[in-house]
Parts: C-alpha cells; sequence; structure tokens
C-alpha cells in the first residue's frame, strides 16, 4: 500500500464552474483518486477554491457584495456542485484561510533570507477617478493583437494572447469606466527565478516519467528562459505581504499575486483539513521530508494553461525556500474540452455550467461522457449529439441492458438466486482468458492516467459479456438443459458484480446501483487479472434484485430542447 496525493487545479471562485474546468482537472484527479482507492492505497485528494486576485474583486464588485461574503457563498455553491457530481474531495478548503496565508508569508520570507526576493519599481497603470492602481484584470481596452475591444489587462478573450495592462489600446477602468488613467511608478517584489534557473532544470529533467503534455510544456519554457517575476500587486483583497512576520514596510497596501498563494493552497488546504480533525501536525506526513512524506507520490492534475505555474513557477517558490518539501512527482495536463470548436467561457456565460448540467440529467451520464471523451491527446469538443450517442449506446444499450437482462433473467427463472450446478466450458474459458486481458489493460490505463483509454477498455469489457449472453443464450439452454443455463447465469451476474467494481471511479452512484443489484455493497476492491477468480465471487444463494431502469435513453426531443436552452452549433 502507498500513500499518494492528489490534487485538482483550484477552480477560481468567480461563478460556478463549466464542463469545459470540470473535464480538465477536477473530474480526471476524481477517477483517478477513487481507482487508487479501490486498488488499496491511502489517498489524499485535495482541492481548494481559488478566491484571490482581480477576477474574484471584479465578480464581488458585480454581484454588488463585499469579496468576503462574496467568496463565502460561492465556495459553499461550488462545494455543493462538487459534491453532487460525486468528487470525492478528502478536503475542499479556501485559498483565503489562515493556514493559507500564514503558509504563504512564511514562504516568501524563507525566499528572501535566500536573496531571492528583490523590491522592483514598476510603471502601471493608474485611474485618477478611482484613485487606485488597475492590475490585470482591473483594465480593459482594445487588444493590440486582434482589435477586440473588450480585452482585459491580463488575458485577451478573443484571441487568448497574454497581456500586460500597458499594452492595451484606449484603456479604460473596469471598475468605472474612466478613461482618466496614467501610467505611475509602483514598487513590488520580484521573485529571481534566474537564480533558481539551474535547480529547477535539474529537477525537471530528473522527470522524464511525466506524461508527454505536461513535460513538452514545461520544456517549452525553459527554452523560452526564465524571467524574474513579480509577486505582489496592487489590491486590498489577497495574503498581505510581511517580513518578520509584521507587515513589511512599503507594502501595507499591496497584496501577493494570485498566482503566487493559489498553488501554496495546496499545502495549505491540507493544514485546513488537519486542523479541523485537531491533529495540527498531521499534514506535515504529507508534505514535509522531514516529517515522513518521502514516500508519498504526488499526482497534479490541470488544464493545459496551468502547466507553466506548477512545472516553472511553483517549484521555483519550493526549491529557492530551501526547505524540505514535498514536490509534484507526476503532472497530469489536459487539452481543452470546447464548446462546439469554440471555447467555454465563464464570462460569456458559454456552454453548461455544473449545476446546469445537473437540472438535466444525473451526474454519472456527465461523467461517463467527460471520461470517454477527455481532451487528453488534443482539443474535443462537447456537441448535444455526440453527447446522446455516447449516452445512449455506451451506458442504455450495453451496460444497462446487460446487468438488466440477466439480473431479471434470475429474477423469473432461478428464483432471483445466483444458482448452482453445472460446469464452465470452452465459451466460459474464452470469456476468461477475453476478460484478463481487458482488465489488465483498463488497469494500466488508469495506472497511466489514460483515462480515455481506461473508458474504452472498461467499454470493451461490458461489450465482451453482451457477446457471452447473446452467444450462450440461457434463455434458450434453459429449456433443454438448467445445469448449463445456470453456469451461464452464474457468470452473468458475477459479471455484473466485475461492472460494479470497475465502474466505481468513472459512474459510483451507479456503480452502487449495480453492485446493489447482485446483493453486493461498494466499496469494492479493484479486481485481479484473473478472470476466472474475479468471475466466481458471488456466493451461490446469494439474492438478487433488478435495479430500476439504470440510464434513461436521451431523446431528439430533449436534445432539440437543449440546443435551444444552452445554443449548439452557432457558437
Ligand atoms: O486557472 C485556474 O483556474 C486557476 N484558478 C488554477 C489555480 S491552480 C493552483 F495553483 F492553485
Ligand atoms: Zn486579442
Amino acid at each position: 500500500m502507498s500513500r499518494i496525493l492528489i490534487t485538482s487545479a483550484l477552480p477560481y471562485i468567480n461563478g460556478i464552474k463549466h464542463l469545459g474546468n470540470l473535464a480538465g482537472s477536477m473530474l480526471p484527479a476524481d477517477v483517478y483518486a477513487r481507482f487508487m482507492r479501490a486498488r488499496g492505497h491511502e489517498v489524499l485528494y485535495i482541492c481548494a477554491t481559488d478566491e484571490h486576485g482581480t477576477p474574484a474583486e471584479l465578480a464581488a464588485a458585480k454581484a454588488g457584495q463585499d469579496v468576503r461574503t462574496y467568496c463565502d457563498e460561492q465556495h459553499d455553491i461550488q462545494r455543493r456542485a462538487g459534491e453532487q457530481f460525486g468528487l470525492s474531495y478528502d478536503w475542499f478548503g479556501r485559498s483565503s484561510s489562515p493556514q493559507n496565508r500564514e503558509l504563504t508569508q512564511a514562504f516568501c520570507e524563507a525566499l528572501d533570507k535566500n536573496g531571492l526576493i528583490e523590491e522592483r519599481t514598476d510603471k502601471m497603470v493608474y485611474s485618477i477617478d478611482d484613485g487606485r492602481f488597475l492590475p490585470d484584470r482591473y483594465v480593459e481596452g482594445t487588444c493590440p493583437h486582434c482589435g477586440y475591444d473588450k480585452a482585459r489587462g491580463d488575458q485577451c478573450d478573443n484571441c487568448g494572447r497574454l497581456l500586460d495592462p500597458t499594452d492595451l489600446i484606449n484603456p479604460y477602468s473596469a471598475v468605472s469606466g474612466s478613461r482618466n488613467l496614467e501610467v505611475r511608478d509602483t514598487k513590488h517584489l520580484y521573485l529571481l527565478q534566474t537564480k533558481v534557473e539551474g535547480r529547477l532544470r535539474d529537477w525537471i529533467a530528473s522527470h522524464d516519467n511525466w506524461p508527454h503534455l505536461a513535460k513538452s510544456i514545461a520544456n517549452k519554457h525553459l527554452e523560452e528562459g526564465l524571467i524574474d517575476r513579480g509577486i505582489t500587486r496592487d489590491l486590498a483583497w489577497g495574503v498581505p505581504v510581511t517580513r518578520d512576520g509584521k507587515p513589511r514596510p512599503g507594502f501595507e497596501n499591496k497584496v501577493f499575486y494570485v498566482w503566487f498563494d493559489a498553488p501554496v493552497e495546496y499545502i495549505g488546504a491540507t493544514r485546513e483539513m488537519f486542523d479541523a480533525k485537531g491533529d495540527p501536525e498531521g499534514w506535515k506526513k504529507w508534505w514535509r521530508l522531514d516529517a515522513g512524506a518521502d514516500d508519498v507520490t504526488y499526482v497534479e492534475f490541470m488544464g493545459k494553461d496551468n502547466v507553466a505555474f506548477h512545472t516553472v513557477s511553483f517549484p521555483a517558490t519550493i526549491l529557492g525556500s530551501g526547505e524540505p518539501w514535498k514536490m509534484v512527482d507526476t503532472l497530469k495536463a489536459f487539452n481543452w474540452l470546447n464548446w462546439y470548436g469554440g471555447k467555454f467561457s465563464t464570462s460569456m456565460n458559454r456552454g453548461v455550467f455544473m449545476d446546469q448540467a445537473l437540472e438535466l440529467l444525473p451526474a454519472d451520464y456527465w461523467r461517463w461522457y467527460l471520461i470517454a471523451n477527455s481532451p487528453e491527446s488534443s482539443d474535443s469538443s462537447f456537441t448535444w449529439e455526440q453527447f446522446q450517442a455516447t449516452i445512449n449506446k455506451d451506458l442504455a444499450d450495453v451496460l444497462g441492458n446487460f446487468v438488466n437482462r440477466i439480473v431479471k433473467f434470475t429474477e423469473s427463472k432461478f428464483e432471483a438466486k445466483v444458482p448452482e450446478g453445472g460446469e464452465a466450458g470452452p465459451l466460459e474459458e474464452k470469456l476468461h482468458a477475453d476478460l484478463s486481458t481487458l482488465i489488465a489493460e483498463a488497469t494500466q490505463a488508469f495506472e497511466d492516467m489514460e483515462m480515455r483509454k481506461a473508458a474504452q477498455a472498461i467499454r470493451r469489457i461490458w461489450v465482451l459479456g453482451n457477446e457471452y449472453l447473446q452467444e450462450a443464450a440461457p434463455w434458450t439452454a434453459f429449456k433443454t438443459d438448467t445445469g448449463r443455463a445456470a453456469v451461464i447465469v452464474r457468470h452473468g451476474l458475477n459479471l455484473v458484480r466485475l461492472y460494479a467494481s470497475l465502474a466505481q471511479p468513472l459512474i459510483p452512484s451507479t456503480a452502487e446501483k449495480i453492485a446493489q443489484s447482485v446483493g453486493e455493497s461498494l466499496p469494492m476492491t479493484w479486481p485481479s487479472t484473473d478472470a476466472k477468480a474475479e468471475l466466481s465471487r458471488l456466493p451461490v444463494g446469494q439474492g438478487v434484485a433488478a435495479a430500476e431502469v439504470l440510464f434513461k435513453k436521451i431523446e431528439d426531443e430533449q436534445v432539440a430542447e437543449w440546443t435551444q436552452r444552452f445554443g449548439g452549433s452557432e457558437a
């Protein structure tokens, strides 16, 4: 048994997340966590809301709330949505927690002591009417690259380019709309990443096991060379800047940049969890090499836009601190899940959001679709038609039907009990052999975090069961040879049990119902690759009972209605 630490990129606090966010980090991290738990490992799966930075402040202002109240409410909304989606976080924290504040300040102080922090004077956009600096998204204007007139100071939503607030043409304040702006000098802390570059290169080079996308993005950033990075902002909401535990002179009205404190919250959230349990030192055995964390395997999940922060900036902070922190072992990154070839967008309200999705269908339908179409090797696109086809075929026709058919047959012909008698024949031997290969394939794919491949292997296992049943035809055998029919039914019911155990990471609520239909319950341990053994687990005589319909087919009328409501191909 190993100890496995899993983190998902932290969702921004500004509103409930769309399916693209879910597919790119929180969901695959959950699937991996559930798989690893089923394998018998000790898992700690951590996530949190990313609450600082301009998106939070601006969203709060738009909602007419003070930022703390806004974050309190939105955190609860996101926590509930996560629960409803079956995201099995061991802790869902908040980057605005006292634990994170303390850790973030301590990191900066350690870097400072190691000569890696420098005060520099920057030129920043200042709004005379608002009486404040306008960092990042506080300033909007025309994109110098594509001419889009609502580009934000940090990035253009139209062409996706990263911007600096002073790049914008005709800039205006996002707070008041005022164009009465000027560029003023302001002091900021810089993290001297250039001084950590050698150590960072060695560290990245020592990780040739990272999945391809993460590794290639990390290398691209290294090739471009590291630059020193401003880690403070002229904002009121965020982690205050300290020196020797007291407000840092000249920085009383500044806070850390959101990307400085956000990854620290992986540790902060762990500490929140152990504090809540009354074990204030407990977090260290997951994060401090001097407290036993050297036997932890740490895996991070994130969208591709986050890779640079996790392979360069955050590791530079950790390495620069000179302290014995547990660092990531494997990063799994994802491309974009698009909405009809365009982007899902929170600011433009485009796509389906987590709460809306659950109004339409239970979580497992979405979970299956999003994993089976995971944007791993390239971007993938959501369409209602493909969603309908995937659900109807994989879940309703292949899985749902199989379970229903064999359990109902047992109810009507074998007194709703696992039957005894009969000997396995050539059909069963072939089933064992094929199944053993596919279980091994699914297991390896999950181990490798190849989500799409894992879903494919599992789907093939479901298909195999259907083929077996079709060929063995217990309904025909029953008429002439009840012993033979009993063998087939017993195999069929054991396949149902196997399907429940294999489906646990992907569609956990349905897996529970499937297990119950053959008198079992979750959690189940992950199956071995000895299919013969796996298909003889159910005790003879155990009662079975068909579940209500496991999956309802999606009708054309529903697709039409949803396309109307959420938009579709015009996006
Ligand atoms: O891109 C995002 O959605 C960020 N909120 C991810 C932060 S990940 C971690 F570093 F906090
Ligand atoms: Zn642009």
